[in-house]
């Protein structure tokens, strides 16, 4: 690719938005142009803006310290020099629903960690080596909203990365029931363990509306497009619970299934292994060599040593075994503010880039 494309971030000093901050540091395709965030924020160096909020291992990137925030509201004005958007805002839904309509009315495409519009018919909502067919609505998005160049792209939750890759690469043997119990990282809540002190030593049986998506999203992914909209799956049906645990980055999931044709347990293991997407056959920037790795030691994956495998992109599975109710049991593991937030919507922007949905715009 010649020049890079221009990007604006919309939340970009919040959790999400530092992660993509750091990840488009030397992005091959992507630089960052502008950044977005409150009122309280803008007019401000971006470096005074986040303050002491820096919460990456890494340190924030030369080359945004100085960008002045603008105001995520002025929409017209952050468009105009930008040639698409993540969206990492923390507004209410019906705030984010509009002002998403809003950057892509301006034809500016907005690739988004938000959950307002994951159900709107529409708006494909995409993890790239699932589901990339998806897309194909947003010719008929675009003439809802009259646009040529301008529409809107979702990533689904982060909890559902940690069992749904799995699924998906035995989908051959139709799964009919799941039960996922997830163990999730109090990152997944912008947070540290500096400012969520009470997780330490603790785990709290609850996050708002975390199970309902854990459940219905995956079979958004299994869905398809039919008359220019996303009609989901029904099949498998899926039950889960959520808790958060005091581990600072990587959800776990524990994971029963039944299926229709039950594999062998060999046969699983090299579905998993022969597993791959579009985003491997085009060698996008982001995406992982391997996406699901088997990992034979009964002790693994385990969030600390393994997050970070394929640079948080990859999918980690272990302790795969018949079960006594179930026919099978496994234990997945997946980067949740990587490959479950920022690094998953840097992906789908590398899969919109090389299908031609984001161009420059001048
Ligand atoms: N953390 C995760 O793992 C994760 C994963 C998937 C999806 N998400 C979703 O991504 C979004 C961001 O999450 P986060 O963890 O990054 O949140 P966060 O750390 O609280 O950051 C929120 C961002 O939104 C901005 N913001 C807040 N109120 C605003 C307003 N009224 N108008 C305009 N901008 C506003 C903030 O700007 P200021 O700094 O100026 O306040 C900040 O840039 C949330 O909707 C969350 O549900 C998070």
């Amino acid at each position: 690719m010649g020049n890079k494309l221009q990007v604006g971030i919309l939340g970009a000093t919040g959790m999400v938005g530092q992660r993509f901050i750091s990840l488009l540091e030397n992005h091959p395709w992507f630089e960052v142009k502008v950044v977005a965030a409150s009122p309280r924020s803008a007019g401000k160096t971006y470096e005074e803006a986040v303050g002491g909020r820096w919460k990456m291992d890494t340190p924030m990137p030369e080359a945004v310290k100085n960008l002045i925030v603008r105001n995520v509201n002025e929409v017209e004005a952050v468009s105009k020099d930008v040639d698409f958007v993540f969206s990492a805002v923390d507004m209410s839904k019906d705030e984010i629903r509009a002002i998403e309509e809003a950057y892509a009315k301006t034809e500016t495409p907005v690739v988004s960690n938000n959950s307002a519009h994951r159900w709107t018919p529409d708006v494909p909502m995409v993890v790239p080596e699932l589901n990339p067919e998806h897309l194909e609505v947003i010719a008929d998005q675009k003439k809802r909203l009259g646009t040529t160049r301008g529409f809107i792209v979702v990533k689904p939750n982060c909890s559902i990365q940690s069992y749904t890759p799995a699924l998906h690469a035995l989908r051959k043997f139709e799964p009919t029931q799941v039960v996922a119990t997830t163990y999730q990282a109090i990152s997944g809540a912008g947070k540290t363990f500096k400012d969520w002190p009470e997780m330490i030593d603790n785990v709290i049986p609850y996050i708002g509306g975390e199970e309902e998506k854990s459940e219905q999203e995956p079979l958004r992914i299994w869905g398809h497009v039919e008359n220019g909209q996303i009609v989901k799956a029904t099949a498998p049906q899926i039950t889960c619970q959520c808790l958060r645990v005091p581990v600072s980055n990587g959800h776990t999931a524990a994971v029963f299934v039944n299926f229709k044709k039950k594999p062998t347990k060999e046969e699983i293991l090299q579905c998993w292994a022969d597993f791959k997407g579009l985003p491997q056959e085009l060698e996008l920037p982001s995406a992982p060599k391997q996406f699901i790795k088997y990992f034979e030691e009964d002790n693994r994956p385990q969030a600390a040593l393994d997050r970070n495998y394929e640079k948080g992109m990859g999918v980690c599975i272990g302790r795969l075994r018949e079960d006594t109710l179930f026919d099978y049991k496994f234990v997945g593991l997946s980067h949740n503010t990587l490959r479950g937030a920022a690094g998953g919507a840097v992906l789908i922007a590398e899969l919109l880039t090389a299908q031609k949905y984001i161009t420059a715009k001048n």
